[in-house]
């Protein structure tokens, strides 16, 4: 087990990259599943959720070799398990990625039933409703999904819902039903469209990827391809956040400033100089207090619900009252009472937070709960009076790749201790 601790009062000034992201490479590597020939996937970010994808892949026989740069070559031809276990399932909610795949693939997949997690009951039922009208047979018995189909047909799908990985699911599944499948209501984040980017790069028919309405031509077979995942959206406005928070500057390169519109917006109207180029972002708030924002959560491209932690951290210590909704996810608050324990004065009314910036907050140790609510608490550690410890960091280390070593870098005091 480890513990991150952070001498707060540092302004940031530096520059960092940009990894990977993390919504992206996940569906793309279950997607080589689908393909008959070797894949190669590159800026692969070092994080526990591809370990766990990688290990799944593993166990159901699939060839996977990783080199010194992470680049990751799978080889789906070997592939002969169709089961992805609870042990699995339940560190990880996006293994559920590997039903479709698999069900289009090799015609059957047993996959745990994610459970409840700490942001919601999160179910699958989209998931399970698109394959169906694709053909599929689906029992949920003993815990587990278990599907079979001869081969799935094409389907028309309206979602009752935009769904992320329930758009990916049944995108992926479509590329080799026999048919056309039209996804309606699809979600619109940049990850779907870099997915759907490389199943075109395999062979996939696909239009309409980051659209509310994606086609999918299927085809009897897809080969393999090489293929460098978009920067992560999240990671860039995390570290923006923290340069922000900090009345410093950060300079973010390797990222895609096309696809944070609404992150940089509400930086903006927090008070930050924001300049853009084609891959980089710089943030500059020159010393300032950051002035408070209000904000509701929604699919892309409204303002994403793995960014609120954070605006809420920095709401905390802005100047005036920020009101943050959450519309996406029922519990997604959990870090309010980690931020009230370094002095945060924050009301919680059903879905939403009312934040009364303080001028300052101090140091405490604290609890990380879920990914984005342990990244918010570091963020309000580096502005904390003191030394904040932050536990359970296994939560941070399935998405941020190197988290102290690139906030280190920008001049905090942060450090990983290892704890018995
Ligand atoms: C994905 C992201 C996650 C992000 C979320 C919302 C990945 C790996 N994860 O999660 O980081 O926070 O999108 O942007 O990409 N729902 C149902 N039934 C379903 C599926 C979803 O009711 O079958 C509900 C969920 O409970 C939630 C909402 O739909 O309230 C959106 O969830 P969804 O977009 O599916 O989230 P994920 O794809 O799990």
């Amino acid at each position: 087990m480890a513990k991150i601790l952070i001498n707060g009062g540092q302004t940031l000034d530096g520059e960092i990259w940009i990894s990977g992201a993390k919504n992206a490479v996940l569906p793309i590597l279950f997607a080589s599943i689908l393909g008959t020939k070797i894949s190669r996937i590159s800026n692969v970010p070092h994080l526990q959720d591809v370990t766990t994808s990688v290990e799944l892949m593993a166990q159901m026989g699939a060839g996977i070799s990783i080199d010194e740069r992470l680049r990751i070559e799978i080889n789906p031809s070997l592939l002969n398990r169709h089961e992805a276990p609870y042990d699995l399932v339940k560190t990880m909610r996006a293994s559920i990625l590997v039903l479709g795949p698999l069900l289009a693939r090799h015609g059957r997949a047993t996959v745990s039933l994610p459970g409840g997690c700490a942001i919601g009951s999160r179910p699958v039922n989209l998931h399970i409703h698109g394959l169906e009208l694709m053909g599929a047979d689906i029992q949920v018995k003993n815990g587990n999904i278990e599907a079979t189909a001869k081969r799935l047909k094409g389907a028309r799908i309206l979602m009752d819902l935009v769904s992320v990985t329930g758009t990916e699911n049944l995108m992926m599944a479509a590329t080799l039903a026999a048919g056309t499948t039209v996804i309606e209501n699809a979600a619109r984040e940049p990850e779907i469209e870099d997915l759907a980017n490389y199943l075109i790069a395999m062979g996939a028919k696909i239009s309409g990827a980051g659209t509310h309405t994606i086609i999918i031509e299927g085809v009897d077979e897809l080969g393999g391809a090489d293929y460098e995942v978009l920067p992560d959206r999240i990671e860039a406005g995390t570290y923006l956040v923290a340069g922000a928070i900090t009345g410093g500057r950060v300079k973010i390169t390797r990222a895609r400033p096309n696809t944070m519109d609404a992150i940089l917006d509400k930086l903006a109207e927090a008070g930050a100089k924001i300049t853009c180029g084609d891959d980089w972002i710089e943030l500059d708030m020159q010393g300032r207090r950051p002035k408070a924002v209000n904000l509701t959560t929604a699919p892309y491209p409204a303002f994403p619900t793995d960014m609120q932690a954070q605006f809420t951290a920095l709401n905390c210590i802005a100047e005036g009252t920020g009101v943050i909704t959450e519309t996406v996810f029922e519990n997604r608050f959990m870090h309010v009472q980690e931020l009230q324990r370094l002095g945060a004065d924050i009301q919680l009314e059903g879905n939403t937070a009312i934040i009364r910036g303080v001028e300052k907050l101090t140091a405490a140790p604290l609890m990380a709960t879920d990914l984005r609510a342990s990244a918010c608490l570091v963020l309000a550690a580096l502005v904390a009076k003191g030394e904040t410890s932050v536990d359970r960091v296994y939560h941070i280390d399935r998405g941020y790749e190197i988290i102290e070593e690139k906030l280190s870098q920008l001049g905090a005091k942060i450090k990983r201790i290892q704890i018995a």
